[in-house]
This record gives C-alpha cells, structure tokens and sequence, in this order.
C-alpha cells in the first residue's frame, strides 16, 4: 500500500482522497479540510518549498495534485525536478486550461471540433468586431477565472458590458486583459476525462454537471451547483470524442515537445453535428468527481502509476454499473457575497456520502467557510432511486441560508 499526497482543499479532492482510501493507502491532503478528517490525514498548507519537505520526511511514494491554480503555478515541474513523483499535468501543458487563446490554437492545429473564435488583446478591436456580430456570441476572460469569466451575450449591449468589465474594469484581474470572442454552440452538454500518460489514454464514463444556480438552468453561473454520472446518451459519441477529440489533441501537444500527462477534462456540447468541446481543464472537474470516481472500481494508484510509467494503454477502467448523483448544498448567497461561520448540523441516518469543501471547524463541530459549502452524494442502481437518496440524505443537512438545486439529474439532456 502506498502513502499519498492529496494537494487541495474542496470535493473534488475529498472524493480524490476517497478514491486511493477505498484501496486501503493512506492518504494525507493539503491543506484539506476538517470535514475529511475521517478519510485523510491532514496536513498543512504549504508552499511548493515545503510540499517537497513535507513528501521527503513523511515517505509519500505519490502526489496527486487537484486544483489548476498549483498545476498553472508549475507544481509538477517543481517537484519533478527533485525527484518526487507527482500526476498532473506540466506548467507549460496546463495552458490547455490557464489560456483560452492557448486551448483554441491547439485545437485549431489539431482539427479538434469547437466553436469558431477570435481572440483581442485591444478593447477596440473587440467592440468593432461585435458591433457588427449576429447574437448570441460567447465572450470569455482568456485567463483562469474560476469558472465565472463566461457571458453568453444575447445583444451587442450585453457583449459590450462583458467586454468592459473584463478589459477595462478587470474584474477578472490580468485573465480578463485578452478575450475569446465565440461563436454560440446549440446542444446539450456532458463532460468527459481522459487519463494520459504523454502517449495514450483511456476516457473514463461521461458526467453532467449543473452550472446555474437556480432549478431550470436559471440564475447566474457557479463553480457547479451538483452533477451526476453515467450519462449514457453520451456513450454512442464516444469512439468519435476518442478520435476527434482526445487523440488530436494530445498527438498536437506531444508533437510541439509539450507532452500531457494526468487528467485532461473535455466539457463537450453535443450538437447537431456530433460533439464539439466547450473546454479544456488540466485536472478533475468540480463536482463531476464527486460522482464518476466513487464509481471507478479500479484502483487510482495503479492508474497513476501508469500514467507516470507511459503504461496507460495497460489499464482497463472498470465501473460500478450504477448510478451516482450529487448536490451541493451552498451558503446564501452564493455566487455573490455571503455569510461564513454558520454551524452545520446533521441528522442522523445520513445513508450515503458527503464530500466537504468550504467547511472550518470551531470546538467540536463544522461551520461554513465557503460559497460551495459540501457535496451530499448518492449511489443507486437506477438514476430515480440515487436521486431519491440523495434527496433523502440532503434534508437531514442544516445551516442558516443553505440552498441547493432540486432538479439534479432530472432530465435526459439528450431529448433537448
Ligand atoms: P466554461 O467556463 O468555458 O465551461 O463555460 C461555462 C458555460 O458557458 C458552459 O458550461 C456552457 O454552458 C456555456 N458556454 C461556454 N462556451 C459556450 C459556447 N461556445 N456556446 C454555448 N455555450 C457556451
Ligand atoms: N465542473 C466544471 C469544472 O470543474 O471546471
């Protein structure tokens, strides 16, 4: 069994952590939260200095780097450089999420399907682009901006806004100094990951994520308010999503001495014309983890051995033949402003899974901290029944001003 190092704090890295403990290593995060108390070992929070100390004292055999911040930030190519064995992708590879300009140059080389594009770096050029655009256009920070730097503008007047605030006001700090401009993609979306070790790859089930915070799809974006997972509609696209998508992408990135390994995420719309990516992240997304890897029956270590040893195409991925749904339960207020410190109390005869994110503690028990404050998760052999669960499960979670969607999962998205 080996000893692991987990590098984040919310869901995702706690249904990582779950992932590795469910195979019986052990498994320390940083800097976590204490809400995982009962699945990891936690351990500080950490420069990338002290992450090396920390993985040579402790004798962790493997770090397992979550969030794009550290991967944009380099972590892999430091701790690589003394000898640490990490998965993620390079600094360099994980533009493929830090840059939108980057992404969309990539995917143009490597004939991947995506939305027509053009980038600005002058606030003038974009304004006269959109004065004389068809609507809806899609204008996007090309920077990281925490899932919030997308407007789908349906007027020249709304365009103009977002473009405003993100090159003049900048809202979204230095991400928003060149924008994407897009055209607008009709469809139903699924996301999808790939494992990759530089040279192959193996795509794992496909997931739905809820981004709006409000039931119908209404309301401003999230980071993503629950997701489910399998989407089954999605598997007849598969070989083409192998094929048109992964394949291209990573022989593009390999062949420009750029070489990919960890989780690439495709966030797809399936369009009339077959599949066609929204985006790319460097890493697991948030919270369509919380649903596809507590299906994943196969180990996460000898997955990221493989990665690491170039042996992908040695692993076959199995899967629980179930369901997985999950909620996010969020402060009030959220995506705006809100509240912190409100105690969480939760009834007995919780039957499923929570995974924590924005939660501190104070005394004996757990308080919000954050604007996604926990991810409530249910398994079951059909989608009806895991939602019900998970339904079930939520109602025996309190804190003041909680919210959460009531449709996750609701809808077959391919019938739209
Ligand atoms: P992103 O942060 O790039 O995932 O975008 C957030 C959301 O905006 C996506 O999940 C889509 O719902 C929507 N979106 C982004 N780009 C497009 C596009 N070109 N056409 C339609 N919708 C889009
Ligand atoms: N769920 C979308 C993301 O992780 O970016």
């Amino acid at each position: 069994m080996a000893k692991i190092l987990v590098i984040g704090s919310g869901g995702r890295e706690h249904a990582i952590a779950c992932a590795f403990g469910q195979f019986g290593h052990t498994v320390f995060v940083s800097p976590g939260n204490p809400g995982m108390s009962g699945d990891a070992i936690l351990a500080p929070k950490m420069d990338f200095e002290a992450i090396a100390k920390y993985v040579k004292e402790n004798e962790i055999e493997l770090v397992f780097v979550g969030p794009e911040q550290p991967l944009a930030d380099g972590i892999v190519d430091y701790l690589q450089e003394r000898g640490i064995d990490v998965v993620g992708p390079s600094q360099m590879a994980a533009q493929i999420e830090g840059s939108k300009a980057f992404a969309k140059d990539i995917m143009k080389r490597a004939g991947v399907p995506t939305a027509g594009y053009h980038v600005f770096e002058r606030f003038d050029d974009a304004d006269a682009f959109l004065q004389t655009s068809d609507y809806p256009q899609v204008i996007k920070a090309d920077g990281l901006a925490a899932g919030k730097g997308v407007v789908i503008a349906q007027d020249y007047d709304a365009a103009r806004s977002a473009l405003e605030a993100m090159m003049q006001d900048k809202v979204f700090g230095e991400s928003g100094s060149r924008v994407v401009i897009e055209e607008f993609l009709k469809g139903w979306e699924t996301s999808v990951f790939a494992f990759s070790d530089g040279e192959h790859f193996v795509s794992t089930i496909f997931s739905q994520d809820h981004k709006p915070l409000l039931d119908g799809d209404k309301g401003p974006n999230t980071g993503g308010m629950g997701a489910y997972a399998p989407v089954r509609s999605a598997e007849k696209y598969r070989e083409r999503i192998d094929t048109e998508i992964f394949e291209p992408v990573l022989k593009t990135l390999r062949e420009e001495g750029c070489k990919y390994k960890g989780v690439l995420y495709a966030g797809l719309m399936i369009t009339q014309d077959g599949p066609k990516v929204i985006e790319f992240n460097c890493r697991f997304g948030d919270p369509e983890t919380e649903v596809v890897l507590p299906l994943l029956k196969t180990d996460l270590y000898k997955i990221s051995r493989a990665i690491l040893d170039e042996k992908i195409d040695e692993i076959k991925l199995n899967w629980d033949p179930g369901y997985a749904v999950t909620v996010v339960a969020a402060s009030g207020g959220y995506p705006g402003t809100y509240e912190k410190n409100m105690t969480i109390q939760i009834d007995d005869g919780l039957r499923h899974k929570i995974f924590y994110a924005g939660v501190g503690q104070d005394g004996d028990h757990l308080v919000t901290s954050g604007g996604r404050v926990m991810m409530v998760t249910a398994f079951a052999p059909t989608i009806d029944s895991a939602r019900q669960a998970v339904y079930e499960d939520i109602s025996r979670v309190h804190f003041d001003g909680m919210q959460y969607r009531r449709d996750i999962g609701a809808k077959d998205s391919s019938n739209l």
